[in-house]
């Protein structure tokens, strides 16, 4: 009874009653979960949060600028042959982890489950999941060693590809280098600020965006296991891209060199309204302006050789010096709020249906942390090598369009090994 008045008074004061609605439909175990959820509820962040969400998104006043950037396929052979050696050296060491980000749902793609589960319709139909994990497994054979995965999921997906991974006998990767780990959640908002109830009658939290993986790395436990490990790299990739190429000695190479704590690995931007972020500098620190950002104006700006000047796509592999981790994990990234479809019970115990956006959903964005770089090395790789995004169902970046790069690219690397064979 003590935490329940103790809870009481706590919404009160923030003025959160209508949390308790179903209290009294609970049973003991529900009771306890909802007081102890709204414990852990941060007031004043989500306080802070409700009152930005007043105020306009303004990114005039930053001074946005192009970054300079390494072409992977213009490197001189001499160079190439060094920044090769430098990246396998740390890589043979053990100084390398890869990181997938598997947080997320495949709403836009329409499919319900874990994205990484998906099935982008090769004849061999091997999830997301088992593509990314081949060539982990082939790096693994070839320079003798065991990298270590760590997987982030979400509560909403965590207990469904953990099982995928048992059922699937983990790939044939060790079981016991790979290691999950649950991101972190905050509550949805209603407009005037309220914390909205789920249909179960707790609280309705969402994923806190893939900024939120330092903190969770750093809470999990993950960071620390990574610290042990005496991991010098992290790889940090996306889960919907089937050509994510986590072992990449020259981007290891590139970032060893210029002494970055961070490199991030770009492709030409296809056409100016292409959903993608692009790599710049933001009052001279790297930086990434998000597709929801960009002006027309700047999407369209072309150099004297006719290139978008803001063409190096952000592609959401980039590569971070643990001890730049470990200092991002104990700070918080800024949240960006989104307007979405949330059901929820009301004040009076009734189920809402939302046929419009009703509710803000705040995310965190990873690339937000190279703002706190002096500098970031950006290498610029080939897009049919690296990037077969699965966002749509259908048209671009869909499964037809991954997979035919997917199966175009392994044909080439095919017909190059067995040149190199002949
Ligand atoms: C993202 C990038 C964009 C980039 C594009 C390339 C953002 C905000 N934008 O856009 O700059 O050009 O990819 O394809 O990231 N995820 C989680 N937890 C979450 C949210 C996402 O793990 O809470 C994971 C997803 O599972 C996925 C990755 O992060 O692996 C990308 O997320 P998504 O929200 O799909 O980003 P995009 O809007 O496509």
């Amino acid at each position: 009874m003590e935490k329940y008045e103790k809870v009481k008074e706590i919404l009160k004061k923030n003025n959160q009653e209508q949390l308790l609605v179903c209290y009294d439909k609970l049973d003991d175990q529900g009771k306890e979960k909802l007081l102890d959820q709204i414990l852990n509820v941060d007031f004043d962040l989500i306080n802070k949060l409700f009152e930005n969400t007043k105020k306009p998104v303004d990114v005039g006043e930053d001074k946005i600028e192009p970054i300079e950037y390494v072409d992977k396929s213009k490197l001189s052979k001499e160079e190439y042959k060094k920044l090769k050696q430098i990246g396998e050296d740390a890589i043979k060491e053990g100084k390398l982890a890869v990181l997938t980000m598997a947080g997320g749902q495949g709403t836009r793609l329409g499919y319900n489950g874990p994205k990484g589960t998906f099935d982008i319709g090769l004849d061999t139909h091997e999830s997301l999941f088992e593509l990314i994990c081949k060539p982990i497994k082939n790096a693994n054979k070839k320079y003798g060693i065991t990298i270590p995965w760590y997987i982030m999921t979400s509560n909403e997906n965590n207990k469904e590809t953990v099982e995928f991974f048992e059922k699937n006998n983990y790939f044939g990767y060790p079981k016991q280098d790979i290691i999950f780990f649950i991101q972190g959640e905050l509550p949805m908002l209603d407009k005037e600020g309220k914390i909205l109830v789920n249909e179960q009658g707790f609280l309705k939290l969402a994923a806190d965006g893939h900024g939120g993986v330092f903190e969770s790395m750093l809470k999990s436990g993950a960071l620390k296991d990574m610290n042990d490990k005496k991991i010098k790299w992290v790889f940090i990739g996306p889960v919907d891209n089937p050509l994510v190429n986590m072992v990449d000695p020259i981007f290891i190479g590139v970032a060893e060199t210029k002494k970055c704590m961070a490199a991030g690995k770009s492709v030409v931007k296809a056409r100016p309204e292409e959903r993608v972020g692009v790599f710049c500098k933001r009052n001279s620190k790297p930086s990434v302006v998000e597709y929801t950002e960009i002006s027309e104006e700047m999407s369209n700006k072309r150099d004297a050789n006719g290139e978008l000047v803001f063409g190096e796509s952000h592609i959401n592999c980039n590569l971070f010096n643990i001890d730049r981790i470990n200092e991002i994990a104990a700070n918080k990234l800024p949240y960006h709020e989104a307007f979405k479809k949330a059901n929820y019970i009301d004040k009076n115990g009734n189920l809402v249906i939302a046929d419009k956006p009703n509710a803000y959903k705040f995310e965190a964005f990873i690339f937000d942390a190279f703002q706190s770089m002096e500098s970031m090395a950006v290498m610029r790789v080939k897009r049919e090598e690296e990037f077969a995004p699965v966002k749509n169902a259908e048209g671009v970046d869909s499964p037809e369009t991954a997979r035919e790069l997917y199966i175009n690219f392994h044909k080439k690397l095919e017909k190059v090994r067995t040149q190199e064979m002949g």
